[in-house]
């Protein structure tokens, strides 16, 4: 059986025993890790880890709470990036309205500007989406996202949403939150999505699912989520491992 993290950020300081880490993970069945960018540093370290890990690929962007960071010589550095062949996804990338730092308009310029790097290098994207499924949808529609696609990541929205998204070229990535008390809206679209339509991920540090809620995230809790999904959808744990690592190979042409 094997299981693909689709968002972590090994790369943070909460990893200082990255190599314990890394040997859980391949103990609990996880067998590839897409390490996520939130910054151009970040997304350096991103593909460093790539570079250094065989399980681990790279996704190299700019999170919206840093879209005031974006110049032309960032893009530029994304674009060098990404001549690397671990480098498979524009991400994070999108428009976070629950934090303010950073204005709307910055944002949604931030956002566009990489759907347009995206689209010219053929790459998937990594979509962010907190309290924005309006413009996120408009913003993907406006600069036709369809071509290259992605995944909306840490899927936060309905069954509409999804069903928007499916559509759309873009495939829903189930986290941690899945498992908790309240997430009657996830747990409805995680038990009506099609097999080819389902990622999992951790988004690692964060999002510890049950029954590690509050703790450090790390891939290795992926086997929690993976199994939580198949009781919901009363299938066998390997028949979710199986489609949803397969899906994320093909998006991700690995
Ligand atoms: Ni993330």
């Amino acid at each position: 059986m094997e299981l693909f993290d689709t968002h972590a950020h090994l790369d943070f300081k909460d990893y200082d025993d990255l190599p314990e880490v890394l040997e859980a993970s391949s103990e609990n069945n996880v067998s590839q890790i897409l390490n996520v960018g939130i910054d151009i540093d970040s997304s350096r370290a991103s593909l460093q880890l790539a570079r250094d890990y065989e399980e681990i690929y790279a996704a190299a962007g700019i999170h919206p709470n840093n879209g005031d960071r974006l110049d032309d010589q960032g893009i530029e550095v994304l674009r060098m990036l990404a001549a690397d062949k671990k480098l498979v996804a524009i991400g994070e990338i999108g428009l976070d309205y629950y934090r303010d730092r950073v204005s709307k308009r910055i944002q949604q310029e931030a956002f566009c500007k990489q759907i347009a790097l995206a689209k010219e290098l053929g790459l998937p994207m990594v979509i962010h989406d907190r309290e924005a499924h309006r413009d996120i949808v408009n913003i993907l529609r406006k600069e036709q996202a369809y071509d290259v696609g992605g995944v909306f990541h840490c899927f936060s929205g309905d069954w509409n949403m999804a069903k928007w998204g499916l559509d759309n070229n873009f495939l829903i990535a189930i986290g941690g939150v899945v498992t908790f008390k309240n997430a009657h809206d996830l747990r409805d679209v995680a038990s009506r999505l099609p097999r080819d339509g389902m990622l999992l991920e951790t988004d690692c540090p964060f999002l510890a699912p049950e029954p590690k809620r509050g703790k450090r995230n790390e891939p290795a809790y992926l086997r929690y989520t993976a199994g939580y999904i198949s009781a919901l959808r009363k299938t066998s744990l390997e028949e979710i491992a199986y489609f949803t690592t397969l899906n994320g190979r093909k998006l991700f042409s690995i």
